[in-house]
C-alpha cells in the first residue's frame, strides 16, 4: 500500500517532464508531484494547467518552481532535463550536452533530496545514468535509468498487434542500450505463457517468422526517430513508462522491469549501465534477474556494451 506522503519530483518541465507529471497524476503514482525547471514561466504554466485538472484525477497536489527547493524531501527524483534529440540525430550524439546538465543539477538536488531514488530519463539514458552515479557517489541501487522499459513496451505492442492478443499477454524484453544497439530477447519471450518461438498463431493468423521478428525489432529501434520526425519529440509513451517505474518504486512492487543499471560481476558487461530485467522496489533497483540468453543475444549485449564504452570514453567518463 503506497504511503500517503509520497513525493515525486520531476526535473525538467519540457514535453517529457510535463507529460510524465500528467501521467503520474492520472495514475495516482504519487501524492505530491513537484515540477522543477529553470524557466519560471514555463514551469508555472505547466503546474497551473495540471492543477486545473486535479478535480478529475486521484487525490494529489502539484507544485512547481524554478527554485530547486521545490524538490525537497522527494522520495523519487526523475531527471528529464537535457538536450533534445533532433530529427535523424542519435541519442548518443546528445551525450556531451546532457551530461553537462546533469553535472549542474545533481549537487543541489542531493542537498535537498539526499535519500531519494534517482531515475534518469534524459538521453542517452545509459550514459547519463553512469555519469549520475559517478557525480552523485550514491549506491547503484539508488540511481538508475528508464532504460529499455519503453522499447520493451514498443516490442510487446508490435507482437500483440501482429498476433492478435492483448499486449498484457506478451512478455518480452528489449535489453542493452536504449538506442540503436538494443536487442530483443526473443528466446525468453512468451505469448500467453507460450514461448514466442513456439507460437503457432491463432486460427487464421500466422506465427511469427524470423523475418517478422527482424521487422519488428527494426521497427522498435526506428520508433523514436519516426515519432520525432513527425511531431518533434516523443513524450506520451516515455511519460507513461516513467510513471510505471515510479509506481514500482513508491508502491514497493518488486516489479521486474528492464531498467538501466550499473552492471557488476558480468565479465562482458562489467562497469557500464545497460538495461537487463531487474527488480524495482522502494529501495530502488539492486537485484538483476538472470534471464537466459542464447548466443546471439549474448553477442548483441556485448556489442551494446561496446557502444556504451566508446561513448563513455568520448565524453571522458
Ligand atoms: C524514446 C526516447 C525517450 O525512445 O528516447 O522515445
Amino acid at each position: 500500500m503506497q504511503s500517503r506522503t509520497t513525493k515525486l519530483a520531476i526535473v525538467g518541465a519540457g514535453a517529457v517532464g510535463s507529460t510524465m507529471a500528467y501521467a503520474a497524476l492520472m495514475r495516482g503514482a504519487a501524492r505530491t508531484v513537484a515540477l522543477y525547471d529553470l524557466n519560471a514561466a514555463k514551469v508555472e504554466a505547466e503546474v497551473l494547467d495540471l492543477q486545473h485538472g486535479l478535480e478529475f484525477m486521484p487525490q494529489a497536489t502539484v507544485q512547481g518552481s524554478d527554485d530547486i527547493s521545490v524538490c525537497a524531501g522527494a522520495d523519487v527524483v526523475v531527471i528529464t532535463a537535457g538536450a533534445k534529440q533532433r530529427p535523424g540525430q542519435s541519442r548518443l550524439d546528445l551525450a556531451d550536452a546532457t551530461i553537462g546538465v546533469v553535472r549542474a543539477v545533481l549537487p543541489p538536488l542531493l542537498e535537498v533530496a539526499p535519500d531519494a531514488i534517482y531515475l534518469l530519463v534524459t538521453n542517452p539514458v545509459d550514459v547519463v545514468t553512469y555519469a549520475a552515479l559517478q557525480i552523485s557517489g550514491l549506491p547503484p541501487r539508488q540511481v538508475f535509468g528508464s532504460g529499455t522499459v519503453l522499447d520493451s513496451s514498443r516490442l510487446r505492442q508490435s507482437v500483440a498487434q501482429q498476433c492478435g492478443v492483448a499486449v498484457q499477454n506478451v512478455h518480452a524484453y528489449i535489453a542493452g542500450e536504449h538506442g540503436d544497439s538494443e536487442i530483443p530477447l526473443w528466446s525468453s519471450a512468451t505469448i500467453g505463457g507460450v514461448p514466442l518461438l513456439d507460437w503457432q498463431g491463432l486460427p487464421g493468423r500466422g506465427s511469427l517468422t524470423a523475418a517478422d521478428r527482424e521487422a519488428i525489432a527494426r521497427d522498435v529501434v526506428q520508433s523514436a526517430y519516426r515519432v520525432i520526425a513527425g511531431k518533434g519529440a516523443t513524450n506520451y509513451a516515455i511519460g507513461l513508462a516513467g510513471s510505471r517505474i515510479v509506481e514500482a518504486i513508491l508502491g514497493d512492487e518488486h516489479r521486474v522491469l528492464p531498467v538501466s543499471t550499473l552492471i557488476q560481476g558480468n565479465e562482458d558487461l562489467d562497469g557500464i549501465c545497460l538495461s537487463v530485467p531487474a527488480l524495482v522496489d522502494r529501495r530502488g533497483c539492486d537485484v538483476r534477474i538472470d534471464v537466459p540468453l542464447n548466443d546471439e543475444e549474448r553477442a548483441g549485449l556485448r556489442r551494446s556494451a561496446e557502444a556504451m564504452r566508446e561513448t563513455l570514453q568520448k565524453v571522458g567518463l
